[in-house]
């Protein structure tokens, strides 16, 4: 019988705590398509639902995974053959941390030839993510300036990335140890930690900034919102300063949006937004365009080189708790990504 290995997370547990599962192949149902997993991401929801403090994160046991990049093995009955051997990207929430993956067909988005899939899969929740927010939401402009929080962090390097392409000047905190790698990125690092971080951004923005992008959430976005000036936008996409506090996982986010919504009142000429990657995804079919069309923006900057991807480690699938316990050390840049294990390599063959 042809076998499938996937990790659990059974609990709130310690990045050990995470199971390996060994279960029999998937098979795709109607609409559907079976993926041999070649790169799946550790992302910050992860670091959440291990904690249960993930917006709405399945009861446990389950198969965590926010994205992943695969190969096509089969189709189920009306999905195009031609899907078969060809190279796709997914945003899946759950379940990408999987050899082999089984998800709907029109929720693919094909990876341009000649992108490695570790580094095509940096991008997958994170491109989205960092497109969305700068074209759709702020909808920066060339000679613009902007703030950057967590300018390291895969949704962060990203955004730097595209911002920097899109003619805008980026100043970008993160802990002084990233620094050179911010600088690297094009952006003006400073430290999330100075306490006098609105004096150090003022210096460099006397006006304000056009733009905040505020994964911390809590008390930040007071500070956020004053270093906008008149007509900038604050992207509020985050609670990261609550993941280590106990409670409950939907209330810090509840505050956080009225917050913002108090803020949108004030008549200054600054706005706020939370940006919710799956907002609009009851409209189905206009939820995977615009997912469709960012996507492939991205991929085509990465094909091209406009844009690096920043592959903070590859680790065996199997190895997904070391992975996390990396992520989660606060000593990388970018993206820590599963790779299929050397001892049992994925095979992509249909
Ligand atoms: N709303 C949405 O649709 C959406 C979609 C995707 C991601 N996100 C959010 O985007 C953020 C980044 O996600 P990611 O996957 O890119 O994470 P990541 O790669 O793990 O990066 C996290 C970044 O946040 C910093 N950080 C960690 N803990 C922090 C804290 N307590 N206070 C301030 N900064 C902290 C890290 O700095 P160090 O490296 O120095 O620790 C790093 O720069 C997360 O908050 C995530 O929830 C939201």
């Amino acid at each position: 019988m042809d076998l499938a290995t996937e990790i659990v997370l059974p609990g709130i547990v310690e990045t050990s705590g995470l199971e390996v599962r060994v279960r029999p192949m998937p098979a795709p149902g109607s609409g559907q398509a079976l993926l041999a997993v070649e790169a799946s991401g550790v992302s910050f929801a992860e670091q959440q639902m291990r904690r249960g403090k993930y917006w709405d994160q399945p009861a446990f046991p389950f198969v965590p995974g926010y994205d992943l990049v695969g190969t096509v093995l089969r189709v189920g009955p009306g999905v195009d053959t031609a899907l078969v051997g060809r190279r796709f990207a997914a945003l899946t929430k759950v379940g990408g941390w999987t050899s082999h993956a089984v998800v709907e067909a029109a929720d693919l988005v094909e990876v341009p030839a000649g992108i490695d899939p570790a580094e095509a899969e940096t991008v997958v929740v994170n491109g989205i993510t960092a497109w969305q927010m700068l074209h759709r939401r702020a909808r920066i402009r060339n000679g613009q300036t902007i703030l950057v929080h967590g300018a390291n962090g895969g949704v962060g390097s990203t955004l730097v990335q595209l911002a920097r392409h899109a003619g805008v000047r980026v100043i970008g905190t993160a802990s002084p140890r990233h620094h050179q790698a911010v600088r690297d990125l094009g952006a003006v690092p400073l430290d999330y930690r100075a306490p006098d971080l609105p004096a150090l951004v003022r210096a460099l923005a006397p006006n304000g900034v056009d733009a905040v992008f505020d994964h911390i959430g809590g008390d930040s976005i007071v500070d956020s919102f004053k270093l906008l000036a008149r007509g900038g936008t604050l992207v509020s996409y985050g609670t990261a300063a609550t993941k280590n506090k106990p409670g409950s996982s939907r209330l810090p986010v509840l505050k956080l949006i009225a917050r913002l919504q108090i803020r949108n009142l004030l008549p200054n000429g600054r706005h706020t937004h939370f940006f919710n990657v799956w907002a609009g995804k009851r409209r189905a079919e206009a939820f995977r365009t615009r997912l469709r069309t960012d996507l492939t923006n991205v991929f085509a900057l990465l094909a091209d080189g406009t844009i690096t991807a920043q592959v903070a480690a590859r680790i065996p699938l199997t190895r997904a708790g070391e992975a996390m316990a990396l992520a989660e050390s606060g000593t990388v840049t970018g993206k820590v990504v599963l790779v299929p294990d050397p001892e049992h390599p994925t095979d992509t063959r249909p």
